[in-house]
């Protein structure tokens, strides 16, 4: 099969290969399937980067990806052949990941795709979506709650503010850095976006919620807004931090005790089962209505796999990166 792989950590274009590796057989519980599209996610680059210790001494990444089970191990149900499936934690501690024309994974690890989501879609459901949902439910309903998603037109950021809506926030407040971003989180269903560049982002939340503070952020810099948040959540509220721009987060105790705000963080790929059931199954929902946007940047063919971490390691595109598979 054709795939791209590392031997070693670092810059995309200096250790990424492409060729041909054996095809894989599916073990009892498995299923095999043929991708169409492989996601890029930020976590992928930071493990070619070596944030993760190689657990092989060759590498096939990328977690996220869809396509058709082609064939199924012992104890699988034949019935599953020809199903339309995305994957999820394709290359969490495992060495052979979606960047490839085939996968092996457990079966549950192939989650059914609905007919009218396209493939380049389900390649962005395993990591961006799932974190998503998890950073906006981690602690129960936000119904009828206020909301700040930081970040609100990212590839984890879009589909936050898509979760909050849908699951009946009553205030969405979104942070971006440029007018084309706010646009995308406005799109996305916030009620109110903030341009954190150019805005006193302290001043604009607290005037939307009448000096009160939102009930929860959803973060992506921990460390950058380490000292404000604070200010931004109401009395015991609660802020779920699923990222960072760099690693060391420094709070002050005061202004954090003073607050009560409660700090979550979390993995997306270390969910608890019944809480990625959960999200599996109301995203399945919402993707079957029609109701979830999905924010493809670009797609790149495998060959160009070292271009398509390069365009997600800049950050300089707005959504999602999709590796396309040779059919
Ligand atoms: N915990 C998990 O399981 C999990 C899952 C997925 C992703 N992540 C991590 O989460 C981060 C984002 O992932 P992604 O896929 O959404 O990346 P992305 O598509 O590049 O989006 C990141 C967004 O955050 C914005 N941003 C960055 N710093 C910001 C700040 N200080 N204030 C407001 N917005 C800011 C960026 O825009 P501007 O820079 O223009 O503001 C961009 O729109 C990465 O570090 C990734 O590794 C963690």
């Amino acid at each position: 099969m054709k795939a791209a792989w590392y031997e070693r950590n670092g810059p995309a274009r200096e250790v990424l290969i492409v060729g041909e590796q054996p095809d894989p057989q599916p073990a009892k519980g498995e299923v095999r399937v043929r991708l169409a599209t492989s996601g890029v996610n930020p976590s992928d680059w930071k493990a070619r980067m070596g944030v993760r210790p190689m657990l092989a001494p060759m590498v096939i990444p990328h977690s996220d990806g869809a396509g058709v089970i082609d064939a199924v191990g012992d104890g699988v149900s034949p019935s599953r052949i020809g199903q339309r499936v995305w994957v999820w934690n394709g290359q969490w501690k495992r060495v052979h990941g979606t960047a490839a024309a085939l996968i092996t994974v457990a079966q549950e690890q192939a989650v059914p795709l609905p007919d009218a989501t396209s493939f380049a879609a389900g390649a962005c459901l395993g990591i961006p979506a799932l974190t998503a949902y998890r950073a906006v439910t981690v602690d129960g309903s936000v119904k009828g709650q206020t909301v700040l998603v930081m970040g609100g037109a990212g590839s984890v950021g879009h589909y936050a503010i898509q979760c909050a809506r849908l699951l009946g926030a009553k205030l969405i407040i979104a942070t971006v850095s440029s007018p084309e971003k706010a646009v995308r989180a406005k799109e996305a269903g916030a009620d109110l976006v903030i341009n954190y560049r150019t805005q006193d982002m302290v001043a604009e939340v607290l005037a939307a919620t009448g000096q009160r503070g939102v009930d929860r952020v959803v973060e992506v810099d921990a460390a950058g807004h380490a000292a404000v948040l604070p200010k931004l959540v109401r009395q015991d509220g609660l802020c779920v931090v699923y990222g960072t721009n760099t690693p060391q987060v420094t709070y002050d105790f005061v202004p954090m005790i003073m607050s009560g705000v409660a700090v979550r963080f979390f993995i997306v790929y270390e969910l608890a089962h019944e809480a990625r059931q959960e999200a599996i199954a109301t995203l399945t929902g919402w993707l079957e209505q029609g109701l979830l946007t999905h924010q493809i940047a670009a797609e790149f063919p495998l060959d160009e796999i070292a271009k398509a971490h390069e365009a997600v390691e800049s950050g300089k595109l707005i959504g999602n990166v999709v590796i396309s598979l040779p059919a």
